[in-house]
């Protein structure tokens, strides 16, 4: 059965049911700037031992220190073993020509896009100025936040954004670009009920209460493709795979990517809840870690069968389309 469905409707039926390795005891052993950065950019938020963005200052809740850029590079990692190897799914023709990665974070899919791609112009938009200096002379990167109004219209063939959790607006590509996104339902799941009274249900339970509360849109993904069809795009296509956190599922892709994923949720955890609960639901950072550590140490649980949903939704923008 395949890892990953054609997700027409939110059918969980048709994924394959992943079976538990009974002998698993916990975890195997296993830029170049082509604009002048303006201060704030620069100027960090410093707050319960993280580092946030300064350039448009608390509009992103997750930390930009390195902590966090080394998760993200985890799950770069776990994507990449999740999609066979693949940056995105789009069928955008080859070569591609100008490609922009929203949230590009690290940097890290801006690069490997450019390595991979020599032809291409790559750029990569974010709030944090956390890319590398030394880039492929096809890449580089913008301080700048997307939902600003739109400068870069009709200018791109292909337009990326991974992990966003956040508002879809309207998406500036060329006529007939592309479009794609990558990102989770963080309405994680067990299928034997084992998440069940858990740390880890409450952590999630908690912390997406909380981003909802405070406005975001912590689960895009299942909206996705019906936002890009309202926007006037065509030829949606829908992805969906699950990815199990900890190393316990028995099948080899399965606990690869499971691993990757409980290396990066461990770290996340942190990053995830303590700016939301501590600026909005007046929780103390003490407080957060006591839920943080919780969740960390069942989620290491190989008894404990987490899974969460990922997306990839993509879709073109209509030839006669000004607007899309
Ligand atoms: C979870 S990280 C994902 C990074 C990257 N896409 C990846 O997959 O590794 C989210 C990133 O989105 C950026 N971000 C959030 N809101 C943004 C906005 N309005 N404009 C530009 N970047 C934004 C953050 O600064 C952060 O680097």
């Amino acid at each position: 059965m395949a890892r990953h469905v054609q997700a027409d409707s939110d059918d969980n039926a048709r994924l394959p049911v992943i079976e538990v390795d009974l002998e698993v005891g916990g975890l195997p052993k296993l830029l170049a700037y082509s604009t002048s950065l303006s201060s704030s950019a620069l100027e960090y938020r410093h707050e319960n031992g993280r580092r946030y963005h300064g350039y448009r200052d608390g509009k992103y809740l997750g930390p930009n220190d390195e902590q966090e850029s080394d998760r993200l590079d985890m799950l770069h990692e776990m994507l990449l073993v999740m999609m066979n190897r693949e940056l995105f799914l789009a069928p955008v023709g080859s070569p591609p020509g100008r490609v922009l990665d929203l949230s590009a974070g690290t940097g890290i899919w801006v690069v490997d896009f450019a390595d991979n791609y020599p032809s291409a112009e790559v750029i990569g938009m974010d709030l944090s100025p956390l890319q590398p200096q030394f880039v492929p002379s096809n890449a580089r990167f913008l301080v700048d936040d997307y939902e600003d109004d739109w400068i870069y219209q009709d200018q791109f063939d292909f337009i990326h954004g991974r992990y966003l959790a956040g508002a879809v607006k309207d998406w500036y590509t060329k006529p007939e670009g592309w479009v794609e996104f990558q990102d989770w339902d963080v309405d994680v799941y067990s299928e034997d009920g084992s998440i069940k009274g858990t740390s880890v249900e409450k952590y999630y339970s908690v912390v997406c209460g909380s981003f909802t509360k405070a406005g975001f849109i912590i689960s895009p993904c299942p909206h996705l493709g019906e936002w890009l069809q309202e926007a006037g795009f065509e030829e949606i296509h829908v992805e969906k795979y699950r990815a199990s956190v900890g190393g316990w599922p028995k099948d080899k892709y399965y606990k690869t990517v499971g691993v990757w994923n409980l290396l990066q949720v461990e770290i996340g955890f942190e990053a995830g809840a303590m700016a939301v609960l501590t600026r909005f639901e007046g929780w103390s950072k003490e407080e957060v870690n006591v839920l943080v550590s919780g969740a960390r140490k069942e989620v290491r649980d190989p008894k404990v069968h987490t899974l969460a949903d990922f997306y990839v939704v993509y879709g073109r923008k209509p030839k006669s389309s000004t607007e899309a």
